[in-house]
């Protein structure tokens, strides 16, 4: 464990609880009078919930634009396009999962640093890394997932599909000012966006624990994250309340996670299949890579990787006795826990792209987080572990 690390509280003020997206408005009324309400296209508007939000905007003097035209991998251009629907606004509200808030996120940036609603190439300074966000317009997150940790961590995940890249990218500034988690809204989730979402909270969960990145405070948080997924990931795709409110908090988790440590391999690998398939689900191409990723490191990783993977095989009910010798059975735990939630489709079947091409986009576009790997990954090494993984 590494207790030598620096740590600043996340500034995000947390509400949990059924019902409290009635709060949106007074929540943003703190922020400012004009609001940009970003949020998914239909799965919102017919449940009620973006009503149900503007409403709250409206009765605290709040006014309110709605942008709901993401894609699914939300790319550069759909940023632009949400921050010319509203140039002006002084508050973003993300109402929906991972796309909607990923986006509402680069638009919190794009408002505060350019006069100008910004061209694909001034959004793409921030997002390739070549500037780092130093500030952005507050924003108000109600995460209708559990899986992407956004509305806590200081991500965004945006996709340029002239250069077929998906990057993720962020700093402070990015970090939600309020998260709404009303688990009514999660309650509308359908079973396998509840199984894939959850997955993507397990891979950041257990991503975190074994990255270079990784703390004591990272430790607690990740392995409690996963008992939690580990207890409730089933009952939660199978419809119960009291699951998906604790998936919730396994996301929250999740999310600090991010914040204090990253993901690893396995979230790179997933973003190049992901930049050759732009429809295919973050956790469909997780779940493809996933074990083998986990083999990668099991074999070749110091004896405190070794441990640490025993470790999340543990936290998955498998029966270790020794977390150093046993750790090689977690690949065999992921396949299952893969299979039991229907998401064991292999690379091969989400994409034509070659190993070799996936593996060149992934050394290109996802450096840093391959450099948080617990174990080096040469371009080569990644080649493998596709090839594995078609
Ligand atoms: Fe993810």
């Amino acid at each position: 464990m590494n207790t030598d690390f620096d740590y600043s509280h996340p500034r995000t003020q947390v509400r949990f609880g059924r019902g409290r997206r009635d709060e949106t408005g007074e929540v943003a009324a703190r922020h400012g009078d004009d609001a940009l309400v970003v949020t998914t296209r239909n799965a919102m508007q017919e449940a009620g919930f973006l009503d149900d939000v503007l409403a709250s905007l409206e009765e605290a003097d709040v006014s309110a634009t709605v942008y709901d035209d993401a894609d699914p991998n939300p790319t550069v251009a759909n940023v632009v396009d949400c921050v010319e629907t509203a140039p002006d606004a002084e508050i973003v509200v993300a109402l929906g999962g991972g796309s909607p808030t990923d986006v509402a996120k680069a638009a919190a940036l794009s408002l505060a640093v350019f006069d100008e609603p910004p061209s694909i190439e001034d959004v793409w300074t921030y997002a390739s890394g070549e500037k780092r966000p130093e500030e952005a317009t507050p924003l108000v997150a109600l995460p209708s997932t559990s899986g992407t940790g956004s509305h806590v961590d200081p991500w965004a995940v945006v996709t340029r599909a002239d250069e077929r890249a998906k990057v993720g990218f962020g700093g402070d500034a990015l970090v939600p000012h309020d998260a709404i988690v009303d688990a009514e809204i999660l309650d509308e989730m359908p079973a396998d966006l509840a199984a894939r979402t959850g997955f993507d909270a397990f891979c950041h969960l257990n991503e975190a624990y074994v990255a270079r990145g990784s703390d004591a405070l990272t430790d607690a948080n990740a392995l409690r994250g996963m008992e939690l997924v580990s207890r409730n990931l089933r009952r939660s795709v199978e419809g119960s309340s009291e699951a998906r409110e604790k998936m919730a908090v396994a996301d929250t988790l999740a999310g600090f996670c991010e914040a204090t440590s990253g993901t690893v391999a396995t979230h790179a690998l997933a973003h190049a299949i992901s930049a050759y398939e732009p429809d295919v689900a973050h956790g469909d191409a997780l779940a493809s890579v996933a074990a083998e990723v986990a083999a990668y490191n099991v074999e070749n990783g110091d004896d405190e990787t070794k441990r640490r993977y025993g470790e999340i095989a543990e936290t998955l009910g498998f029966p270790v006795a020794d977390r150093k010798l046993d750790a090689p059975f977690v690949v065999d735990t992921f396949r299952e826990f893969v299979a039991e939630f229907d998401l064991d489709a292999s690379v091969g079947d989400l994409t034509d792209a070659t190993p070799e091409e996936l593996a060149e986009n992934a050394a290109e576009h996802m450096r840093l987080v391959l450099r948080n790997n617990p174990v080096e990954v040469e371009e080569d090494d990644l080649v493998g572990i596709f090839e594995d993984a078609y």
